[in-house]
């Protein structure tokens, strides 16, 4: 009996993926530390630390609180800003990965968002633009928490590269549907969800918070569920493609999660958990395919309604 093909190509965007795996902002930093591990070559594309206009040195230590099925981090967006990785983080990565780049991309004015991204536009394949950072002129309310706001950002970006503009939302919101509407109206080509969900943890011996900075973003196989869920509801309203994203740890998941609407699947916390996490999955998805009677990955996406 012949052999059945599996096929796992997708595209996002125009972009062509030999798989839908990305690793996640923030989790793979500049695939340096992975490429000891494996040939980071097999990932669909891997979506680097976010970048600020200026170098952040990121919140005090501890930063880090691990959780039953997850983790609470308050890394505070550390990062050499953007003029050091054009000059450095990029081309070394391009020593050792050749594949997709996703540039994640944070800042705290319309300004910053614009710049970062028009700076690095010429190296990104997609720039995904991390919209849970506090807005400065609105009193520290995060740009991805007001319809309006999450507008603003994507127009002001959008006017300054040619590269499709995936916008990173956060999920520590009322109505997610409005937000991502918002942000289809206003022209991105595609949204990315979720970030982490807000979460804090306290020493009970210490009778303190276990992070220094007291909350951070809960991550993890934990939160698979709120993701799957959100995935699901964005997808029922928009049309632009999605990189679901939020605890995904299994071939299974990748599936699932396509399922909900998501055309990619970032994997985060389960990098740190297992540095195998992201090649594991990705030799796993033919048989897993199989097994459940799938030849074209891409033809799972948004098929459950
Ligand atoms: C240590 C750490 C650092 C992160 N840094 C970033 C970042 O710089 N930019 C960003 O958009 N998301 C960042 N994230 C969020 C992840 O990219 C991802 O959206 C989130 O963790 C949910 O996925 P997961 O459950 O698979 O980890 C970070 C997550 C972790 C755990």
């Amino acid at each position: 009996m012949a052999e059945r093909v599996t096929d796992t190509r997708v595209v996002l965007s125009g972009v062509e993926l030999d798989n839908p795996v990305i690793a996640a902002s923030g989790t793979f930093v500049y695939g340096e530390e992975f490429k000891d591990f494996y040939d980071i070559n097999i990932l669909g594309a891997f979506s680097f630390k976010g970048t600020t206009r200026e170098p952040r040195f990121g919140n005090p230590t501890p930063r880090i609180a691990e959780c039953e099925s997850g983790m609470i981090n308050a890394v505070g967006l550390q990062n050499p800003g953007v003029d050091a990785v054009i000059e450095h983080e990029i081309p070394n990565m391009r020593k050792f990965y050749h594949k997709p780049i996703v540039a994640n991309v944070s800042g705290f004015s319309l300004d910053d968002y614009a710049y970062t991204c028009e700076r690095l536009d010429p190296y990104a394949d997609i720039l995904e633009v991390n919209v849970s950072c506090p807005n400065v002129r609105h009193g520290g309310m995060s740009f991805g928490t007001q319809p309006e706001s999450a507008a603003e950002v994507t127009r002001a970006v959008k006017a300054v590269t040619t590269k499709p503009v995936y916008i990173k939302l956060s999920p520590n919101v009322t109505d997610i549907v409005s937000i991502a509407k918002a942000c289809e109206e206003a022209g991105a080509d595609g949204l990315c969800l979720i970030n982490t969900l807000l979460g804090m943890r306290i020493d009970v011996a210490r009778r303190r918070p276990v992070i220094a900075n007291k909350m951070g973003g809960f991550s993890g196989r934990a939160i698979f569920p709120v993701a799957v869920r959100m995935v699901w509801q964005v997808a029922q309203a928009c049309r632009i493609p999605i990189m679901g994203c939020g605890g995904v740890a299994t071939a299974t998941d990748v599936i699932e999660m396509m399922m909900a609407g998501a055309t990619a699947v970032q994997v985060g916390a389960e990098n740190l958990r297992n540095p195998y996490a992201c090649k594991e999955i990705i030799e796993a998805l033919p048989a897993e395919m199989e097994r459940l009677g799938i030849d074209r990955l891409s033809d799972t996406i948004g098929i459950v309604k």
